[in-house]
């Protein structure tokens, strides 16, 4: 196939509808007692994104599994003995999980779950990204397909992104990237290495606007300003703090801050607000010039994930994740490298300076 290189910026992919599920405080707590007698049934353990609702958020805690960024759902959902992998958030971690424990049943709330990011760069393209310059190593964002990450040689998540391209800039290689543009441009920026990117973003973050954002941190010039690198330049250009959705959170827990300004899926504020609960959190504006609020700060795909999807796949079956074997295998080695290299970084084996 043919395709254009420089890539051109991609047409954001818009999602469906926001449908997000509304509950009674009685449906609620019959449903999660419904969920956690099927999950021990079924030796089961949920890892939640912190995009997905607070019901699911809490309802991780209360079984034992985790409320994280994705690189910590990918690790805890490998390190944890349980059979089967409920994963709450989009197909991209599903299939994670996956790749990572072949002989897991992994599961979703609702498998049509997707991702902006993984939807604009299909595997052919990508594949043709590639043959088009064999003498770049491949670098991929976590939000792509099985198929991506397969081809690629390194899989990153946005809380070590830049410590990798510093890592693999440093030993002398050239990179192309895939698919976030502004992350790419971001670890670009930051890391000085020569990177070709895939144009595609985020619904959610793509939205934010940079003068809006500006006016508000006027109107509140002691707010901390905390961006997710998903977010345009112009926006990441005002931010305190530049980082994973863990990282985000961390930084309302330690900085002395009354106030937050935060430009990332709201869905995030369910953590932020028990981690420092007597602080002002206060949305990024997605309103202002070229507005069209698709996303309104809120992920709709993540929105689908909910507790009544939970306890119907648990009672039902369906909903699993299947990766035929040879992509599987392939994309398990570039997923690894990362989980190695977060590994040996958390140790100290891996000296990055500055
Ligand atoms: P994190 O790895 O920072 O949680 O990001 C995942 C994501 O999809 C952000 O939009
Ligand atoms: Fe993908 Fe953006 Fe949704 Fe994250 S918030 S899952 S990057 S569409």
């Amino acid at each position: 196939m043919s395709l254009a290189f420089p890539v051109p910026v991609k047409p954001v992919i818009q999602p469906p509808p926001m449908v997000e599920e509304v509950l009674t405080a009685d449906e609620r707590e019959a449903l999660k007692a419904r969920i956690k007698t099927l999950m021990k049934q079924q030796d089961a353990v949920l890892v939640a994104h912190y995009y997905t609702s607070g019901d699911l958020q809490d309802l991780a805690e209360e079984t034992g599994g985790c409320v994280s960024d994705s690189l910590e759902m990918a690790r805890f959902g490998h390190a944890h003995p349980a059979k089967t992998l409920i994963v709450a958030g989009v197909k991209f971690m599903g299939e994670t999980a996956k790749i990572l424990n072949p002989e897991k049943r992994v599961i979703m709330p609702d498998i049509q779950a997707e991702c902006s990011l993984d939807l604009a760069c299909p595997a052919d393209e990508f594949a043709a990204f590639c043959d088009a310059h064999p003498d770049r190593l491949s670098v991929v964002y976590a939000n792509t397909s099985a198929a991506v990450k397969a081809r690629a040689d390194w899989v990153v998540t946005s809380g070590i992104a830049a410590k990798i391209v510093k890592y693999l800039h440093r030993q002398g290689h050239k990179l192309l990237w895939a698919p976030d543009r502004h992350l790419g441009e971001y670890v670009r920026r930051i890391s000085g290495a020569d990177m070709l990117l895939w144009q595609g973003s985020c619904v959610v973050h793509e939205a934010f606007k940079a003068e809006a954002l500006q006016k508000l941190h006027a109107e509140h010039p002691s707010a901390a300003v905390l961006v997710h690198p998903e977010s345009p330049e112009a926006v990441i250009a005002q931010a305190d703090v530049v980082g994973s959705t863990t990282q985000l959170i961390e930084a309302v827990r330690t900085l002395p801050n009354p106030e937050f300004i935060v430009a990332t899926d709201n869905g995030i504020f369910h953590k932020m607000r028990a981690a420092a609960p007597g602080k002002l959190l206060l949305e990024a504006p997605t309103a202002g010039e070229g507005a069209t609020c698709t996303s309104c700060a809120h992920c709709p795909w993540m929105a689908m994930n909910g507790l009544r999807k939970l306890a119907a796949v648990l009672e039902n079956g369906g909903n699993e994740i299947h990766i035929e074997e040879s992509i599987r295998a392939k994309a398990a080695v570039s997923i690894q490298r990362m989980l190695d290299f977060a590994a040996a970084e958390k140790a100290g084996k891996i000296q990055l300076g500055d």
